[in-house]
């Protein structure tokens, strides 16, 4: 049986991925853990033990192959293959998404975007028109559309992944503020981008307190 690999690990392979092809693109051939362990602060030892979840990857000592390393992670998550993604909701956020070329670099191909609102329905997102939800379904099995991204309110999301699921899609990136009943079959990424501005908030804090801590205390001079 294969290894179960900790959630934690693979929370960390896509930015070992980004910063590993940030190297190969500035023409960067071997890299030390060392080295890796400076640019992305986090310890050697942690590289190396997150490495070792997939065999090492290679050699140490002289360091490792960026261009291997780089597309053995993005192998592991799945980066090699090509996924067809449709978006629910052409709100801001899903236009947002819609409009961002770098996914499809990844192998994400923004294939279509649907919407309730038939005000929108017919306009171009980048090449792509919004069409109404009562073509979704049909739309899901005709293009192998394995991926949904839903940017709807959450009053809908859980209703309306129940269609995608029926429809065929296998997974499921979920922006609405919601969880959502899926099969087992079906994965689910939920994305708060408050999580991101909280842990920041949390930061501003936790500098406060230690630099006040670490002040000189007037009275006591
Ligand atoms: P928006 O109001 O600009 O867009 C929502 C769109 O969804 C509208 O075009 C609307 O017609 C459409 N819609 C509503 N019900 C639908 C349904 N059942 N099927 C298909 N389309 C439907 O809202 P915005 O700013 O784009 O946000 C969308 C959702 O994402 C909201 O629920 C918001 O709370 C959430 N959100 C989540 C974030 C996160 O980090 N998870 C960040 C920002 C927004």
């Amino acid at each position: 049986m294969e290894k179960e690999i900790s959630q934690a690990v693979i929370g960390r392979l896509p930015r070992y991925f980004r910063f590993l092809g940030e190297l190969k693109d500035q023409g960067v051939e071997r890299i030390s853990s060392q080295e890796l362990s400076r640019l992305m602060h986090v310890t050697a030892s942690q590289i190396r033990q997150d490495f070792n979840n997939f065999g090492g990857f290679g050699q140490q000592g002289y360091g490792y192959n960026v261009e291997y390393l780089y597309t053995a992670i993005g192998s592991i998550l799945g980066l090699d293959k090509k996924h067809h993604l449709i978006i629910i909701g052409a709100g801001n956020l899903g236009q947002a998404l819609a409009n961002y070329m770098n996914f499809e670099r990844r192998g994400f191909i923004f294939t279509g975007i649907f919407d309730i609102n038939e005000k929108l329905h017919g306009r171009m997102i980048r090449g792509i028109q919004v069409r109404p939800m009562e073509e979704m379904q049909a739309f899901v099995r005709e293009n192998d559309v394995d991926i949904a991204v839903l940017t709807i309110p959450k009053e809908s999301a859980v209703s309306t992944a129940g269609k995608l699921v029926e429809a065929g899609v296998r997974a499921i990136w979920n922006f609405a503020h919601v969880d959502l009943d899926v099969p087992a079959d079906v994965q689910v990424e939920n994305v708060h981008l408050s999580d991101s501005l909280f842990r920041l908030s949390y930061m501003i804090n936790r500098y406060d307190q230690e630099t006040k801590a670490a002040a000189p205390k007037k009275d006591s001079q």
